[in-house]
């Protein structure tokens, strides 16, 4: 009934003990995940709690988790427990207000949010985390960036799935195509998520799913719920291709910047490969999800637009957030990590 048994500990396919608690909120609900029959929060309490901050991203991930690859020790069914579900959906319905309020303009206008992903800024606008790597960018940071993107990129274009049976047409085909690169065009070693893998351990990180979660600020966490979030619900179909236009179109040039900030630092040839391939490979996906995914779901549903243009500058706004909170610690020498990485937290 519960995970563990079906993998031994140490595999790669063993699922993650559960975090440490960030909060009162994270703090019951990751009690009732350990089967010890604690109350859970009220749906008041939830709402009332930082949209952006640790406790109420700790308790969406967590819940989130239950749909992919859950927690040892955790019982399988909780993945629809309606109990939970309510909790869930109250912290969803805060998480979303504060999108909507601060991520942009928003409006209807998909073409000019897409051409605004194409713009590169002229140079480091100092907000910038892959300038700064690139430019001046330490092992420790290196290090550190890839151990709280881990969160992201060992699920990569998992969530993205889930769009598929929302979508026809145009829009399904390429979607399928792009997302068929995305799990290693049908061999295991080249799933991005593999070679993100390969990219920590040649940085000397334990690869193991899960494995950097309790050392992730809030501002890492929101960006994978946010993912999560737009692929659950069918009615976020459209802010889910917003998301993923935006992850597609605004990777070469970031990924060009890693890679030359990973040779810069002498790392080995599995990391740079990880950007390398999303250099050229996003190349084409970028296009795919313009033209096909983007064009064929507003000619099926235009009503989907204003979504679409959402899913779009909410990833880029909880982007600009990570990105400061990532700067503003380096700027001043210290961990952009809960705490930092030991020779105990490296593989
Ligand atoms: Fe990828
Ligand atoms: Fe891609």
């Amino acid at each position: 009934m519960t995970t563990p048994d079906t993998a031994t500990p140490r595999s790669p396919a063993a699922p993650p003990g559960l975090p440490r608690a960030r909060g009162p909120l994270s703090e019951s609900i990751l009690a009732v995940l350990a089967g010890d029959g604690a109350p859970l929060p009220g749906a008041d309490a939830v709402r009332r709690s930082d949209p952006y901050g640790d406790d109420l991203h700790l308790l969406l991930y967590v819940l989130y988790e239950l749909h992919y690859r859950g927690f040892a020790g955790v019982d399988e069914r909780l993945e629809w427990d309606p109990a939970l579900l309510g909790v869930r959906a109250a912290a969803e319905d805060a998480f979303l207000d504060a999108l909507r309020r601060d991520s942009g303009p928003g409006g209807r206008d998909v073409a000019e949010a897409v051409d605004a992903l194409q713009l590169e800024p002229v140079g480091d606008d100092g907000h910038s985390v892959t300038h700064h790597l690139q430019r001046e960018g330490e092992l420790w940071q290196l290090r550190e960036y890839a151990a709280v993107r881990s969160l992201y990129h060992l699920k990569e274009a998992d969530p993205h799935l889930w769009v598929v049976p929302r979508l026809r047409g145009r829009a399904k085909a390429a979607m399928v195509a792009v997302e068929f690169d995305e799990f290693g065009a049908g061999r295991a070693e080249d799933i991005h998520a593999q070679l993100f893998a390969d990219l920590m351990t040649d940085l000397g990180l334990d690869a193991r799913y899960g494995r950097y979660l309790d050392a992730a600020p809030a501002q890492a966490l929101a960006t994978v719920n946010l993912m999560s979030l737009f692929g659950l619900h069918r009615r976020l179909r459209g802010a889910l291709v917003g998301h993923f236009a935006t992850v597609e179109i605004t990777s070469p040039p970031g990924s060009r910047r890693l890679a030359q900030a990973l040779r810069r630092a002498g790392a080995g040839s599995a990391a740079q490969r990880f950007y390398d391939e999303h250099v050229e490979a996003d190349a084409v996906h970028e296009q795919v999800v313009r033209h096909e995914v983007i064009g064929g779901l507003l000619e099926d549903e235009p009503g989907l637009a204003a979504d679409i243009v959402l899913g779009i500058e909410a990833t880029g706004h909880l982007e600009d957030l990570l990105g400061d909170h990532l700067l503003a610690a380096w700027r001043e020498g210290h961990t952009a990590l809960r705490a930092p990485l030991t020779p105990e937290s490296l593989a």
